[in-house]
């Protein structure tokens, strides 16, 4: 089944005035993922297990546990336009359960609105529209049956410029997506899941000290950490990175790629960079992007990294990750 956005076939459509060929899309900010759910998300991430019957009913844990099957996500035939200018032409690509893959190209070929239409952040942009599946473990995220927030809380993002709450604390950013999701935790709760989130982003032993501490008071690599803390406290399955590194220092950059490749055991991690040997570090699966004079973006090539950057198929990949053009 195909999707198109709320605004209607493209082909047949009258678009709304397109923002321009800037960069990226205006408007839209990492608190659009927080937007308003009323479900208990939490609640929702449990495990389905088998448990004996208890003789007095049990006290609810503090945090359900975060132990669930590793989700796999995939895109078939995504096609995306902003206006008329088609961007993404039918591209398909499967990215495995527990593992990092990574999305290279060439500025301008369509990286970042493929991941924004991975977790429904595309269709925020006046004037988008997509066609095509999104599925996460089989399961359609563009299910008109489904709730938009569940989408964006299942599939997390963090973007190229770290953008914590300034003037909040380390632990109410980690907190952010709970309180803009409407979820309720008592107070050891949330300390629980502050702690746990932090550990997960590689962050605690840093700020454990200084929660209350303003989140702009960090540096840059420890505030894109604690932005991937505020994505994991909402339990994710899927973690999509938008250039995670590209304005840190080797040394935070380092710290943030032993960060994920520590998470992908338990979050299937998507990846935009521009840094070959990033790709090549922390993926186990490469996806080469190009969208070549007036067409639209497509995938080149894909597969295991090892391979792609060992014996490319197509030439045009191996000039751009010998750094030959791009
Ligand atoms: N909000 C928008 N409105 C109109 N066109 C857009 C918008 N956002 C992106 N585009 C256009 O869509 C195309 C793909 O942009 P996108 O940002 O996805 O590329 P990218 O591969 O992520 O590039 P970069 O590596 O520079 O981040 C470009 O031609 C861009 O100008
Ligand atoms: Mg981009």
């Amino acid at each position: 089944m195909t999707h198109t956005s709320p605004y209607g076939d493209p082909a047949t459509t009258t678009l709304g005035t397109r923002a321009g060929d800037g960069p990226a899309p205006r408007g839209m900010d990492e608190t659009a993922v927080f937007a308003p759910v009323t479900a208990p998300l939490l609640g929702e991430a449990a495990p389905a297990r088998p448990v004996p019957a208890p003789a007095a009913p049990a006290p609810a844990p503090a945090i359900p546990p975060p132990a669930r099957a590793l989700a796999e996500l995939a895109a078939r035939d995504v096609s995306a336009w902003f206006g008329a200018h088609q961007v993404l032409d039918r591209v398909s690509l499967a990215m495995p359960a527990g593992q990092v893959t990574a999305l290279i190209g060439p500025s301008g070929c369509g990286k970042s609105t493929f991941l924004r239409i991975l977790n429904r952040m595309h269709e925020l942009v006046p004037g988008a529209a997509l066609a095509g599946e999104v599925l996460l473990d089989g399961q359609d995220v563009y299910d008109p049956a489904r709730r938009v927030t569940e989408a964006r809380r299942r599939i997390g993002m963090v973007f190229q410029k770290p953008n914590p709450f300034p003037a909040m604390s380390i632990r109410d950013n980690v907190l952010a997506g709970l309180r803009l999701t409407g979820v309720r935790l008592g107070a050891a709760a949330k300390d629980d899941l502050v702690e746990e989130s932090l550990v997960r982003a590689g962050l605690w032993r840093e700020v454990q000290d200084r929660l209350g501490a303003p989140g702009g008071g960090l540096s840059g690599g420890q505030q894109q950490r604690l932005c991937i803390a505020r994505s994991l406290a909402v339990r994710p399955d899927v973690l999509l990175m938008d250039e995670p590194c590209s304005a840190l220092d080797p040394t935070s950059t380092r710290v943030i790629e032993e960060t994920m490749t520590d998470l992908a055991r338990e979050v299937t991690i998507v990846i935009v960079t521009h840094n070959m040997q990033q790709a090549a570090r922390v993926s186990q699966q490469c996806a080469f992007f190009l969208a070549e004079e007036r067409r639209a973006g497509v995938i080149v090539e894909h597969g295991p990294t090892a391979a792609m950057f060992g014996g490319p198929r197509d030439p045009r990949t191996e000039a751009y990750v010998t750094g030959r053009f791009g």
